[in-house]
């Protein structure tokens, strides 16, 4: 059995990793911008605030991947089910995944319209427009935050639905992405 790929019981090994691997680093992206907003601005705050960029793009690379990756397995993936839950599942993902795509993206766009650029842990990576391009900020100021709080409010229903799956219906969802793989009939 290929335990990297995906197959139609579980998420391989490669999902697996990008999957809990990028959850990691969202709960720091979204531990951070709340405290800043609970704290103001503290050495603590700064701490974190200071990786925020870094940390952002370093998701943008990996839900580009993830995304590719996604399309590439899309036929051997665990199926979604029937019926309005199935749909709603469905649905779920694919808006988590514009989300993860978009909420970076929008602060990308805006770190070069607003000729700052942005560094990955002092490596510049995005350079700054040759001018200033005011759509792409006014765009970053207006979406950016309200998107990655959208964002975060449809993983608290994503983790809710995994929990629902796990201790009330009792099926197989949360073994699918965690846990011993099963063997499917490959
Ligand atoms: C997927 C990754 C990211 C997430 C989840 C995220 C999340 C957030 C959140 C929740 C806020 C607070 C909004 C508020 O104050 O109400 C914020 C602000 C900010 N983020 Fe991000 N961010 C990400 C990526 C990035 C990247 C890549 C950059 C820079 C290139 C960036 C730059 C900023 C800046 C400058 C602010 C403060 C201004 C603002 O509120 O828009 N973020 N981000
Ligand atoms: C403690 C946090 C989390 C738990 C317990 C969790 C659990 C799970 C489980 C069990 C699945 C399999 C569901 C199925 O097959 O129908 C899954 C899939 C998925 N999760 Fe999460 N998750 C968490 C955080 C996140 C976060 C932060 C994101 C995105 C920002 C996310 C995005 C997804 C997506 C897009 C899928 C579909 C499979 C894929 O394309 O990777 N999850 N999650």
């Amino acid at each position: 059995m290929n335990r990297w790929r995906d197959n139609g019981l579980h998420y391989g090994r490669v999902t697996r990793l990008l999957h809990w691997a990028m959850a990691a680093l969202f709960a720091w992206q979204f531990l951070g911008m709340g405290l800043r907003l609970a704290l103001g601005r503290t050495p603590l705050v700064s701490f974190f605030v200071g990786t925020h960029a870094s940390i952002g793009l370093l998701l943008m690379f990996l839900a580009a991947l993830r995304a590719l990756w996604g399309i590439f397995n899309l036929r051997n993936r665990p199926a979604h089910g029937t019926g309005w839950i199935g749909a709603a599942a469905r649905l779920g993902h694919l808006a988590l995944y514009a989300l993860i795509l978009c909420v970076p993206l929008l602060a990308i766009l805006r770190a070069y319209g607003s000729q700052r650029g942005a560094t990955f842990f002092g490596i510049p990576i995005i350079p700054g427009a040759p001018q200033k391009l005011e759509w792409m900020v006014s765009l970053g100021n207006a979406a950016h935050g309200l998107l990655a709080w959208a964002l975060l409010a449809l993983v608290a229903g994503h983790i809710a639905m995994v929990f629902i799956h796990r201790h009330v219906w009792k099926d197989d969802v949360w073994a699918r992405m965690a846990g011993r793989q099963l063997q499917a009939a490959e």
